[in-house]
């Protein structure tokens, strides 16, 4: 089979061995893939010969030996920890969803590491109905994940994003639209936030007494001076941070969620790029310069 595997010299698509399921993972023949922000820097780090790809979509062409899963010719998607920009790939069941018809493999290949952390940094903020949430870096992958589940959930969501992106974030939901936190004068009940620096504090200086803050990234790499003092007139309030690859909620389930949401229209995707594997070094070109808005997906 081909994959795409990093070298010193880049990504290259090479023969690879293919895969050995162990009982309870599924072979999954890969039709799409997307990228993500995270991969950056594992790409950056890991040269040698290390096999990327979190987020995959494709069809099962041998079912795990177990009995778990869904029978061959069932269209998937997954979350697998490495080696899914591939072919094919060895997918523990408990790490897939069986796709409907209405849902397209290009589609769903965008859900997994994103929507997935958005579903779940949402649920850290509790009930939501009628409440104000904040949500940074709106426009990109998780983020428009983030202004849809939170508007699902009945948040009043504000999205803060380049002014551009102001009439496709209302769109799918955000009742307000800022340039920068600072232009913001509401008192947040649940923060996600994503970028750092600067934009983490302002968002603290926004929140209401006994508000969750989560971070979830630190986009801009800048450092955030946050102390005791910035909490005066927010007590309570907690700092939570989210890793996914701590988040112990059951991936079959949360992909589940996801799915049904997508195939019901509830939840849309914004396939900013969408081109063949081939095409690999200009989407994470794309995503490392922020060129397209949303998601990267390739296909196989
Ligand atoms: N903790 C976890 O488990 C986890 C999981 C997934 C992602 N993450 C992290 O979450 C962050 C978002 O991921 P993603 O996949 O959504 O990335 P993405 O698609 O690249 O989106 C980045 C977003 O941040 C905005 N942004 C970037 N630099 C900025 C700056 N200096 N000032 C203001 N806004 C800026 C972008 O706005 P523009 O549209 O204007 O460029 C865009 O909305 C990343 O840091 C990623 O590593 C963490």
């Amino acid at each position: 089979m081909k994959a795409l595997v990093n070298t010193a010299d880049g990504l290259v698509i090479k023969t690879a061995a293919e895969p050995i399921p162990t009982a309870s993972q599924a072979l999954v023949a890969v039709r799409a893939f997307s990228v993500n922000r995270g991969e950056l820097a594992l790409l950056a780090a890991r040269t040698q010969d290390w096999r990327p790809g979190q987020d995959i979509a494709g069809v099962v062409v041998e079912p795990a030996a177990d009995g778990s899963g869904p029978a061959a010719g069932a269209r998937v998607v997954a979350l697998v920890e490495d080696s899914g920009w591939a072919e094919l790939a060895a997918v523990p069941t408990a790490r897939l969803a069986e796709l409907p018809d209405e849902v397209d493999i290009e589609q769903a290949a965008a859900l997994p590491l994103a929507a997935r952390t958005a579903l779940n940094t949402i649920r850290l903020g509790g009930n939501l109905v009628g409440r104000e949430v904040l949500i940074t870096g709106a426009t990109g992958g998780v983020g428009e994940f983030l202004v849809q589940l939170a508007v699902l959930s009945g948040a009043r969501v504000t999205a803060v994003a380049r002014p551009e992106a102001e009439t496709h974030l209302r769109r799918i939901g955000a009742s307000l639209v800022v340039p920068t936190v600072a232009d913001t004068n509401s008192q947040y009940h649940l923060v996600v936030e994503s970028v750092g620096g600067q934009i983490l504090r302002d968002a603290i200086a926004r929140t209401a007494p006994g508000a969750t803050v989560v971070v979830l990234g630190t986009t801009s790499r800048e450092k955030t001076p946050v102390d005791v003092y910035d909490f005066i007139g927010h007590e309570g309030v907690r700092l939570v941070n989210y890793m996914s690859y701590a988040d112990s909620s059951p991936i079959d389930a949360d992909l589940g969620v996801l799915v049904e949401l997508l195939a019901s229209k509830r939840l849309e995707i914004n396939l900013g790029l969408c081109a063949d594997w081939t095409q690999i070094d200009d989407a994470l070109d794309g995503l490392r310069n922020r060129t397209f808005h949303g998601k990267a997906v390739l296909t196989i």
